[in-house]
């Protein structure tokens, strides 16, 4: 069975397709072979990402695909090493049903209240109502702007919750939104202070999740 890491918020926009697409090139950089399962039927974010991907040429290869549930991407998860699940743009019932399958469940939160509350209770959910693990579901920090102040205060505010907070995070920078306009990731970036901060996170993502699974 694959290694399966789910990216999920109750917000829309925070960042899940972008984790998810850095995370997935990140596994096959490694030479894993990667599943990006792209849940998010409406804006097909991840799918139209991969077409521009192929279209560029660029490498390493990601498998995308679409898929209406989970109990049907999971029928597939002994043809790869690791699934990524990009989830729907806002929780609903097949939210927990993913973090159940999940090894690891990503929560991607911008640094305001108005995002971190959210983020919070999103997992308080998973965990109390459906019994997810507090090992298993971790936050990343993204969007983040030019406060020092901001980005501790945020780091402050979730480690009195007891839940895993991910090391590194993702400044909001035009390059990576550019990157991934033309097919790349938050990890390929040209810039390389934003390509090294973007590995941090991608890294202890992937970190985390292969030490879960052998759990
Ligand atoms: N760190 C960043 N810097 C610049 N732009 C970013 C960053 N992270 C995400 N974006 C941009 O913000 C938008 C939302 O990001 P993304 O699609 O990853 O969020 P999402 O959580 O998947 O959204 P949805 O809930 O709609 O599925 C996209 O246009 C993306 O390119
Ligand atoms: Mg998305």
């Amino acid at each position: 069975m694959a290694l399966r890491i789910g990216f999920a918020t109750q917000k829309g926009g925070p960042g899940k397709s972008t984790c998810a697409r850095g995370t997935a090139v990140g596994f096959a950089q490694n030479k894993w072979a990667v599943k990006l399962a792209d849940f998010d039927l409406n804006q097909s974010t991840s799918t139209r990402w991969h077409q521009r991907r192929l279209q560029r040429g660029h490498q390493p290869e990601v498998a995308v695909e679409q898929f209406g549930s989970i109990a049907h991407a999971l029928a597939r998860a002994d043809d790869y090493d690791v699934m990524i699940f990009d989830g729907a743009p806002l929780a609903s019932k097949s939210t927990a049903t993913m973090a159940e399958a999940c090894d690891l469940l990503v929560i991607p939160t911008g640094l305001s209240v108005d995002d971190l509350d959210p983020a919070v209770e999103l997992a308080d959910a998973l965990h109390h109502k459906h019994g997810i693990p507090l090992e298993r579901i971790a936050f990343a920090l993204n969007h983040v702007g030019d406060s020092q102040a901001e980005l501790e205060e945020a780091r402050e505010y979730l480690s009195q919750k007891p839940y895993h907070v991910l090391d590194g995070y993702l400044a909001q920078k035009v390059s990576y939104s550019r990157a991934m306009d033309v097919g790349l990731s938050v990890i390929e970036v040209s810039h390389k202070g934003l390509r090294a901060q973007a590995e941090q996170l991608i890294s202890a993502i992937i970190q985390r999740a292969t030490a879960l699974q052998s759990k």
